[in-house]
């Protein structure tokens, strides 16, 4: 039923090439070219083993769960195998794991259970630097509740959050800081260990977005001392599922929208309805699929052991490459390139630009059909930040590196913009 890593090689963590042949999307051709995807940060592609688990599922062990017969227990096997293998993702504990259908509607549900805990003139404190899916449903407690919605400030010349500004919006209504771990438009990365203390220091209660985090950084939520954190199987190579995390005693003590239906216990009591059985296969099999990346040396390791060397190997290999695309764009006339240099710490390797007198949605096409270079349009989500930026119309092109970039498609990417800047 588990998903088989992916082949290793001979010595350390898997090459290029065997990441590369796990995933059949890499052989798509557009215009002539072999499609180089850097649309990760919208969605990763999804290697084989994660398929044949979701086919397994369905096609040998498909049941409701909870019943006494093969394939209803299988599937109560597949559940409890999911929420250890996000509880490994996560450095958490199984019975902290909440599944849903994605980060916002997790989100979504989890804020009107805070909102049950606060009164009229309690605050939240979010940041300019987030995706609406971690500002809209906190915003909408201000209408509802008359909750204070409190913004700490980006700083706009670094990308990143302007700490001073995140101190200042803490005060004795504080409940919740909300904010996120990652920049899905930026790729800033925040200290999010340092914001839980700052926010743990006012009595105020954390709720990270880990959605772009969780792909790049691995999640300790332990080490974090977050309470609550969420993030979407979809964006690590997995199926379209949603994963929370929550303090145990946290899960229990929420007064969530339970219904009837629902289990009296954390974390069941979250999870309303019949769950994505499939997709829990699924993320499952894309946890073991990363940590499959460590290599054969450690696949006797525990499974938390194998993702730490993953992420080790994944970010020695990924960040030249990052700075390499870095470095091409901004050599070329027009680029404007938004957030963190490579050189100002730990980021994503995420970068959004626009190109001088060429919309960026004419740019995005022109990449897909005559570079096969996939790397979408927009403004993400990440309104705030296109607003303060100053970003209208079609936004920002944006481009990101995942486990199977290759530095002829960073090379690609770099002279496609170079020949359409030059076109224009
Ligand atoms: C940073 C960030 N937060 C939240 C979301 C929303 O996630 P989901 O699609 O799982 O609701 C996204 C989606 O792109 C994101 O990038």
């Amino acid at each position: 039923m588990t998903a088989s890593a992916v082949k290793p090689d001979a010595a350390g963590a898997l090459s290029l090439d065997t990441i590369r042949a796990s995933f059949p999307a890499l052989e798509r051709v557009h215009g002539g070219n072999r499609v180089a995807y850097f649309d990760g940060p919208g969605g990763t592609q999804v290697p084989t083993t994660v398929v044949d688990a979701m086919s397994d599922y369905l096609l040998h062990h498909n049941s409701n769960s909870h019943w006494s017969y093969p394939t209803s227990i299988e599937t109560d096997v597949i559940i409890d195998a999911a929420r250890v293998a996000a509880a490994d993702f996560l450095n958490a504990a199984p019975n902290e794991v909440v599944f849903g259908a994605n980060m916002t509607t997790l989100t979504f549900s989890l804020s009107r259970a805070i909102a049950r805990t606060m009164s009229e003139g309690d605050e939240i404190v979010v940041t300019e630097l987030d995706h609406h899916a971690n500002v809209a449903p906190w915003t909408r407690l201000a209408a509802e509740r008359g909750v204070i919605i409190r913004t700490a400030r980006m700083d706009l010349t670094t990308g990143a959050l302007d700490w001073a500004s995140l101190e200042s919006q803490f005060g004795a209504r504080t409940k919740l800081l909300a904010i996120g771990g990652s920049s899905n438009a930026l790729g800033t990365i925040s200290d999010i260990a340092r914001a839980t203390a700052l926010a743990h220091s006012h009595g105020a209660r954390v709720f990270v977005d880990a959605v772009a985090y969780a792909p790049h950084v691995l999640v300790d939520v332990r080490a974090i001392d977050c309470d609550l954190l969420a993030c979407s199987a979809y964006k690590f190579h997995g199926p379209h599922a949603g994963i929370l995390y929550g303090k145990h005693e946290l899960l229990s003590e929420l007064d969530v929208a339970k219904l009837a239906p629902a289990p009296t216990q954390a974390p069941d009591r979250w999870e309303t309805g019949t769950l994505n059985f499939e997709a829990l296969a699924g993320t499952t099999a894309a946890i073991d699929f990363l940590a499959s990346m460590a290599g054969p040396s450690s696949s006797r390791d525990p499974r938390r052991a194998r993702l730490v060397g993953a992420y080790d190997a994944m970010h020695s290999r990924v960040a030249p490459l990052f700075s390499d695309l870095w470095q091409g764009l901004s050599a070329i006339r027009g680029v404007s390139l938004y957030g963190p240099r490579p050189s100002a710490g730990p980021r994503a390797p995420t970068v959004a630009f626009t190109l001088a007198g060429i919309d960026s949605r004419e740019v995005a096409s022109r990449l897909a059909d005559d570079f096969g270079v996939f790397a979408p349009n927009g403004h993400f989500y990440a309104a705030t930040i296109a607003e303060r930026y100053g970003i209208g119309g079609s936004g920002w092109v944006r481009a990101g590196c995942a486990c199977y970039t290759t530095a002829e498609e960073v090379d690609r990417l770099v002279s496609g913009v170079r020949a359409i800047s030059r076109a224009s």
